[in-house]
């Protein structure tokens, strides 16, 4: 997550930018949902407030929403519950970070910005608000993070209205959309730079100028064809950054992603995930351009003259022709992900015009991860750690990792010590645990 830029706004842009962004994403509903739904600012005693007002907010949207504020903030340190809501205090900084500053003297290191306090008010009938306070004026971040809530949430509001949004149709039908985030840069995945590279080249750019690559298309070629690939299929053992990548691509290309956990519609929706799939497809094509990402599709290993149940065989016809069609229609990408390439369905399998390949992280690459994962370490000790972590996945290292700073952080508490990021032995002792690496490598 890229650190936030550190400008506080002043109050009149904070307001102009919260009303100007949120008339644009509630005006398709119509000007009396603007009216209702507009933000409510304020700006007393030096703390800001923002209200969002939702005419349908039912309990289980504090989940999305807290997964739109992670995407923003990087801690949240503390979650309250009352009769009303819940609150959460959503913060850029660590609990560790803050005590340290007010160990500070005036002046002799950066100010911290306080946190943000993000309320949750639900009434029996279904409507809801979204506080922001903070007591200080909004980062930029803090402004887009606002407006992308709104936005996430004002599809319940115009669906309450009568008409439904494709990303609200997408939610019901099990799809979740994932915009641009900012935790999603490139650097969100540390190593794998041909992969990066071959993504970029073949998916990224295409999607973000279609136009030249069909004229280039268009002037070489004697037939028409497509220059841009349609299907994309990224495989490689779990844990190698798969999924992590979809995401990242959406945010380089500013296409929205459809994101289709395969396995859970085919277990959820038992008997109609085939239809749910198939609406899945028009919604995604319903808009502008999208990238549906079919995550997981191991569910369709195995091929079909194996007894194949019926329910999968019907959703696997429905994925067949779906994905036969898009050679025609422009607006959608499919990238499917899986563990199992070699056990999957050679009809889905020929579908795929791209294969981009995740393997296990070599030597260099786990050691870029470490360091992504424990930036304190010095290279000496990443190369050290890197060395006995052989045939292990990002996945692994960042929880091994996890596991190291809990270890770390029980022992300040047990020891009353002063606070202080995990040493290279931490690691080590904590990776023979998780890994179960033979004894006596004697710690670094
Ligand atoms: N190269 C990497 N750099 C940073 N984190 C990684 C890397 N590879 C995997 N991870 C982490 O491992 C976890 C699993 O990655 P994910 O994308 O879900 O893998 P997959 O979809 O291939 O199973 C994520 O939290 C991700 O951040
Ligand atoms: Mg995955």
């Amino acid at each position: 997550m890229p650190e936030p830029a550190s400008q506080l706004l002043p109050y009149d842009q904070i307001k102009q930018q919260l009303d100007a962004g949120a008339v644009a994403c509630l005006a398709p509903a119509g000007p009396e949902l603007v009216n209702a739904h507009l933000p409510a600012i304020s700006y007393k005693k030096s703390t800001i407030t923002v209200e969002l007002a939702f005419q349908r907010l039912p309990r289980e949207a504090f989940f999305p929403i807290v997964d739109v504020l992670a995407q923003y903030f990087r801690y949240f340190t503390e979650l309250r519950r009352s009769y009303f809501g819940v609150t959460v205090v959503a913060d850029h900084h660590s609990p560790f970070d803050r005590r340290l500053a007010e160990k500070r003297k005036p002046g002799e290191g950066p100010e911290l910005p306080p946190p943000m306090k993000v309320t949750f008010r639900f009434d029996s009938k279904g409507h809801g608000a979204v506080f922001f306070e903070k007591e200080a004026l909004l980062l930029q971040e803090e402004v887009n993070c606002i407006l992308d809530v709104l936005r996430r949430y004002a599809l319940h509001a115009e669906g309450a209205a009568g008409a439904s949004s494709p990303q609200q149709k997408l939610a019901e039908l099990g799809a979740v959309v994932f915009e641009a985030s900012p935790a999603f840069s490139a650097d969100r995945i540390a190593g794998y730079e041909r992969t990066k590279r071959d993504v970029e080249q073949t998916i990224v750019l295409p999607l973000l100028h279609p136009e030249i690559f069909m004229a280039v298309g268009e002037m070489a070629r004697t037939r028409p064809g497509a220059s841009v690939p349609r299907a994309v299929l990224f495989e490689g053992p779990p844990g190698t950054g798969k999924t992590t990548m979809a995401r990242v691509i959406a945010s380089q290309s500013g296409i929205p992603l459809v994101y289709v956990p395969v396995e859970s519609i085919m277990s959820k929706w038992f008997g109609e995930s085939e239809k749910r799939l198939d609406a899945i497809f028009d919604r995604a094509g319903a808009l502008p351009r999208s990238i549906v990402f079919l995550d997981e599709i191991d569910a369709f290993a195995g091929s079909r003259d194996r007894a194949m149940h019926e329910g999968t065989r019907r959703i696997l016809s429905v994925l067949l022709r779906q994905m036969q069609g898009l050679v025609d229609t422009s607006n959608v990408v499919v990238i499917g992900a899986t563990n199992r390439k070699d056990d999957l369905d050679p009809a889905l399998l020929s579908r795929f015009n791209l294969f981009v390949h995740f393997p296990l992280p070599d030597a260099g690459e786990r050691a870029a991860i470490l360091a992504y994962y424990a930036k304190h370490l010095a290279p000496e000790e990443l190369g050290a750690l890197s060395a006995k972590t052989e045939g292990r996945s990002g996945r692994e290292l960042e929880d091994a990792c996890g596991v190291a700073e809990r270890m770390w952080a029980s022992h300040i508490i047990a020891t009353n010590a002063s606070v202080t990021p995990p040493p290279v032995e931490t690691y080590a002792t904590a990776f023979r645990l998780k890994f179960r690496l033979s004894g006596g490598e004697g710690s670094t």
